[in-house]
């Protein structure tokens, strides 16, 4: 039987009930983190306890216990029997429930706080094949920033990538590179690094601020400049990276094959120094 959270209890998932007049429900009002739990210890917990309060913050939800987020994903993985697997918390704060109205409920209602852990793979001792991505036109919103639940632009993207047998679907906005439909991109030219800047087009990953450092620690030069589509033949390497699969290289855009059809010397470099990173934190 699968535990999940709702508002403050601990539940048998198929119990949990919300209601048809939630707005996560009706709008899609809400966001969500996604953490990995690595057999032992959460991967940079603070980061992610940072980012849910800044998404809401920027959406003006008050989850006043967001200092529970820590305890409750420890919970999960205690109540699923997880402590000795590879694990992703999934926890969404949503604006509550309210008579459908484009406005915020006045006064306020407390927010739906749902969360479930779930068995995850484990970090594998090399980064895998190399996998082809789908480019395309990036038909989001423009505060890419906030970890929304209203993930349509998405999903549709990625289902479009899903279908042609690719991994995952690369956005491109503008003329520029941005990011994965659930993930960051690192793209190698002339040996450095290049990846969106932090802005309002791409989610700050964890993942991607981690391998950034990991990148500087092995001496390797990053820029988190916008590397523009039509330099794409010129790449020797691409990756990308989220917190539940960590760094997936690239075999392709769409039509424009990349590097030999495995992981390149850049990306083998981070991946060995994100192995390290793992080790040091399991002690
Ligand atoms: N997605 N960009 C987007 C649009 C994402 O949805 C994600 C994560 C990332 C990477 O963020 P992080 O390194 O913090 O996981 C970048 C999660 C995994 C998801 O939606 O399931």
């Amino acid at each position: 039987m699968e535990t999940a959270y709702l508002n403050g209890s601990f539940l048998p998932k198929q119990d949990i009930k919300i209601s048809p007049d939630d707005r996560g429900f009706l709008f899609g009002d809400g966001i969500y983190e996604v953490m990995k739990w690595y057999a032992g210890f959460f991967y940079d917990p603070q980061g992610h306890l940072e980012r849910l309060r800044r998404s809401m913050r920027e959406i003006r939800i008050d989850w006043s216990q967001s200092g529970d987020f820590l305890a409750v994903s420890r919970e999960l993985i205690r109540a699923n029997s997880l402590d000795n697997e590879h694990a992703l918390i999934y926890l969404q704060v949503t604006r509550g429930t309210a008579p459908r109205n484009h406005a915020f409920p006045e006064p306020a209602v407390e927010p739906t706080v749902y969360a479930f852990a779930r068995k995850a793979g484990g970090f594998k001792d090399d980064p895998g094949p190399a996998v082809p991505v789908l480019l395309t036109k990036d038909i989001r919103w423009s505060r890419c920033d906030i970890k929304s639940i209203a993930l349509l632009a998405n999903t549709i993207s990625f289902q479009n990538a899903h279908e042609k047998g690719m991994k995952e679907c690369i956005f491109v906005r503008d003329g520029f590179i941005t990011e994965g439909s659930r993930s960051n991109i690192f793209l190698v030219a002339d040996n450095i690094i290049y990846t969106y800047p932090q802005s309002d087009y791409i989610l700050s990953g964890i993942t991607r601020k981690n391998i950034i450092r990991y990148a500087g620690e092995a001496g390797l030069e990053v820029r988190e400049e916008p590397f523009p589509e039509t330099r794409i033949h010129t790449l020797q390497e691409a990756f990308f990276c989220n917190s539940s699969s960590e760094l997936t290289p690239v075999s392709s855009f769409g039509d424009v094959k990349i590097g030999s059809g495995s992981a390149g010397q850049v990306t083998m470099k981070i991946y060995e120094q994100f192995r390290a990173d793992l080790a040091s934190l399991k002690g």
